[in-house]
């Protein structure tokens, strides 16, 4: 790189919280949608009598997103969005990012050097005086907890089809969905076979959450129980009796002592024959340059946010634990298209 791109590159750097601040200002406002709709371009004047925004306002905000190559002039003073800003307006994962990004991360991520420097999410005191964010996700604020749900099952739902083939393979009766979350995976696995029983483990929040959710479809409900529990208290325990232990997007939550802690929780009163199947989206297998890099800044969610300790894994890692904690890993599943997700199959070493 030459050096005048290169410190081209280190001022966008400099000021990326303005250009990130434009686009989502620039969606609210109804602004980049008005310019991406135009087919031949539209004027500042045409824009603020379609949006009502100021004309100053507009043309700030328009200058910002040229020179960040979001929207460009084909015609003289008429704005028509690029390549960039097409997909800021019509991809799904954008979007969902981005929303994440600002009601969720935005504020908390002030706190990032004292978070790295205390090893804790000093970020989350914007939303309460939580340890984690998981003890406070039931509260949250709406819009943040939409945007984090989102976010969360984006990436989650879009795998379960998959999933659920592989899971069943082994005609499983009895699952534990370790980290259930809202439901949604105990909901899926009873709807796609009629005789399974599911066990949903999760902090009290997530299961009162989770329950009203799934008390409200007759067919199924009788089939879920529910176990209030938080795995980073030393005393807590897993049953015995699944065929199943799932975990999706969980054991990213921990740090990998703690993972491998919660492994052997599960060890401890696992059956022989029982498998655990661990669904993540690892920054080392995916296909795309778009999704390691979402997966890699997600890291510093955890940091300024979730729990200060925690990350996104590359698979070698979450294997090496895996294998600490005393289990092989069996089989390795690579989901197909629309996924990011791996699924670690594992029993226990003989
Ligand atoms: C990122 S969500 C994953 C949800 C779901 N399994 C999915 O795939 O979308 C992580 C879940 O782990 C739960 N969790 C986090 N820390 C926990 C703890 N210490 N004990 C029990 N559950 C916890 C959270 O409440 C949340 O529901």
């Amino acid at each position: 790189m030459k050096a005048i791109d290169a410190l081209n590159e280190a001022n966008k750097i400099a000021f990326s919280p303005f250009v990130f601040q434009t686009v989502y200002t620039m969606l609210e406002l109804g602004i980049l949608e008005a310019i991406h709709s135009a087919k031949n371009g539209i004027s500042i004047k045409e824009i603020e009598n379609k949006t009502n925004v100021s004309e100053y306002g507009i043309r700030v905000l328009c200058e910002m997103a040229e020179s960040a190559q979001i929207i460009e002039q084909k015609t003289e003073n008429k704005y028509s969005t690029t390549k960039i800003g097409f997909f800021i307006v019509n991809d799904k994962m954008t979007l969902i990012n981005l929303y994440f990004t600002q009601d969720v991360c935005y504020n908390g991520l002030y706190y990032l050097k004292e978070s790295i420097l205390n090893s804790k999410p000093e970020g989350l005191k914007v939303f309460g005086n939580w340890k984690t964010i998981y003890e406070g996700l039931a509260s949250l604020p709406d819009k943040v907890k939409k945007s984090w749900f989102d976010f969360d099952h984006f990436y989650s739902d879009n795998s379960f089809d998959d999933a659920l083939k592989i899971i069943f393979k082994n005609k499983p009766k009895k699952i534990f969905d370790i980290g259930g979350n809202t439901g949604k995976w105990s909901i899926a696995c009873t709807k796609f076979n009629k005789e399974v029983n599911v066990t949903m483990f999760d902090l009290p929040g997530q299961i009162n959450v989770a329950k009203k959710n799934i008390e409200k479809i007759k067919s199924i409900s009788n089939r879920i129980e529910y176990q209030k529990i938080d795995l980073l208290n030393p005393n807590s325990k897993i049953p015995e009796g699944a065929d199943v232990y799932w975990m999706s997007q969980f054991l990213d939550c921990f740090s990998e002592e703690e993972i491998e802690k919660i492994l052997l929780k599960i060890k401890e009163n696992m059956s022989v024959n029982a498998k655990i199947y661990i669904m993540e989206t690892f920054i080392d297998d995916q296909r795309f340059k778009a999704a390691s890099h979402s997966l890699i800044a997600t890291s510093l969610y955890f940091t300024a946010l979730a729990n200060g300790n925690s990350k996104m894994y590359s698979s070698s890692v979450m294997k090496y634990i895996v294998n600490k904690a005393g289990f092989k890993c069996i089989n390795e599943h690579h989901l197909k298209e629309n996924s990011f997700h791996t699924i670690l199959e594992l029993e226990l070493k003989k």
